[in-house]
C-alpha cells in the first residue's frame, strides 16, 4: 500500500528518534465545550473544533510509525446529554467519515469501531461498517474509533461471550477475557493521553489500561496539537515500565540472583 502524503500537510515531520515509544497509543479527547464555552460558542461548534483536530494528530501519530491509536470519541453515559449535542455528535461522526475514510484509506490506515454500534442509526451503523470494510487491509496503523464504547459495557459484554460459549469457571484465566473485549485484535494501551485538565479515566478500555502510562494534558482537544504529542512521548520514552516488578538496577544487590543479573526480569514477589 503506497502511503499519499496529502497536500494540506504543513507539519515537518516528527523531530524525535525515540527508543521506546508505545505501540498503541488512546487518547480521551476532552475539552470541547470548555473550549467552546471560551469563546461564547456552542458547544457543538467545540465539537466541530474537535473533529477537524483529529488528522492531525493521526497523522502525528503515523509519522511516529506507532502502530496503534485509540480515540475515544462518544462514550456509553454521552447519551445522557442533551438530545441535540447527542445528534450533533452523531451527524459529525457521519460527517467525519464521509470526508475521511478515502484519506485514511489512502494513507495506509486501517479503521476498526469499538462499542456497541446497535444503538446507532442504521444509515450511521452502515458507514461505520462500510469505513471498517474498505481500510480493513491496511497496515501502516490501525485507527480504532471509541464510539458508544464503555469499558464496563465491554466487560460484561465479554462475560456474557464467556457464558455463552460454554467457558468452564476453572478453564477462565485472564486471556479468556481480553479475546473477548472488543479489543481483541489490538494490543493493550501503553499510553492513555487525557485533554483537558481532568485526571479520570471516564470508563475507556478499563480493563486494557492496568499497566497503560497515563498522560494529563491540560490542552483542550481542539487545541491538542503535534508539540503535546512529541512531549507525551518524550516523557513516555523516559518512563521505566513496571509491570508490578522491581526493575533490576533498583533491587537490592543481596536479592539478584546470577541468573537475572544480566537480565531484564522483573521481581514480583513483592
Ligand atoms: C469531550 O468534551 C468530548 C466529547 C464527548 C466528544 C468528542 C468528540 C469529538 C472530538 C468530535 C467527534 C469525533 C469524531 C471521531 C468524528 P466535552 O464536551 O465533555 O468537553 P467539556 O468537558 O469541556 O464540556
Amino acid at each position: 500500500m503506497a502511503i499519499v502524503l496529502d497536500s494540506h500537510r504543513t507539519e515537518t515531520p516528527p523531530p524525535l528518534h525515540l527508543k521506546r515509544l508505545p505501540q498503541h497509543i488512546a487518547i480521551i479527547m476532552d475539552g470541547n465545550g470548555r473550549w467552546a464555552k471560551e469563546r461564547g460558542r456552542s458547544r457543538l461548534a467545540g465539537h466541530r473544533a474537535g473533529t477537524e483536530n483529529i488528522r492531525k494528530v493521526i497523522d502525528r501519530v503515523a509519522d511516529y510509525g506507532i502502530p496503534y491509536l485509540t480515540l475515544f470519541a462518544f462514550s456509553t453515559e454521552n447519551w445522557s446529554r442533551p438530545q441535540y449535542e447527542v445528534r450533533g455528535l452523531m451527524q459529525l461522526l457521519s460527517f467525519y467519515l464521509r470526508r475521511e475514510t478515502k484519506k485514511l484509506d489512502e494513507n495506509g490506515i486501517r479503521v476498526v469501531h469499538l462499542g456497541d454500534l446497535s444503538a446507532l442509526h442504521p444509515r450511521l451503523q452502515r458507514q461505520v461498517n462500510q469505513a471498517v470494510e474498505l481500510t480493513r487491509n491496511n497496515t501502516r496503523m490501525t485507527l480504532a474509533l471509541a464510539w458508544n464504547y464503555g469499558g464496563r459495557a465491554d466487560i460484561v459484554e465479554a462475560v456474557r461471550r464467556i457464558v455463552s460459549d460454554g467457558v468452564r469457571p476453572e478453564d477462565i484465566d485472564e486471556s479468556t477475557v481480553s479475546s473477548r473485549l472488543a479489543t481483541t485484535d489490538l494490543p493493550d494501551p501503553d499510553l492513555i493521553i487525557r485533554t483537558a485538565g481532568e485526571m479520570r479515566i471516564s470508563n475507556f478500555l478499563l480493563w486494557q489500561a492496568a499497566y497503560a502510562e497515563l498522560s494529563f494534558i491540560p490542552a483542550y482537544w481542539p487545541d491538542f496539537g503535534t508539540s503535546n504529542i512529541d512531549e507525551a512521548l518524550i516523557t513516555y520514552s523516559q518512563r521505566t515500565r513496571r509491570f508490578g516488578g522491581v526493575p533490576n538496577e533498583e533491587r537490592d544487590p543481596e536479592t539478584v540472583s546470577a541468573n537475572d543479573k544480566n537480565g531484564a526480569g522483573v521481581d514480583t514477589s513483592g
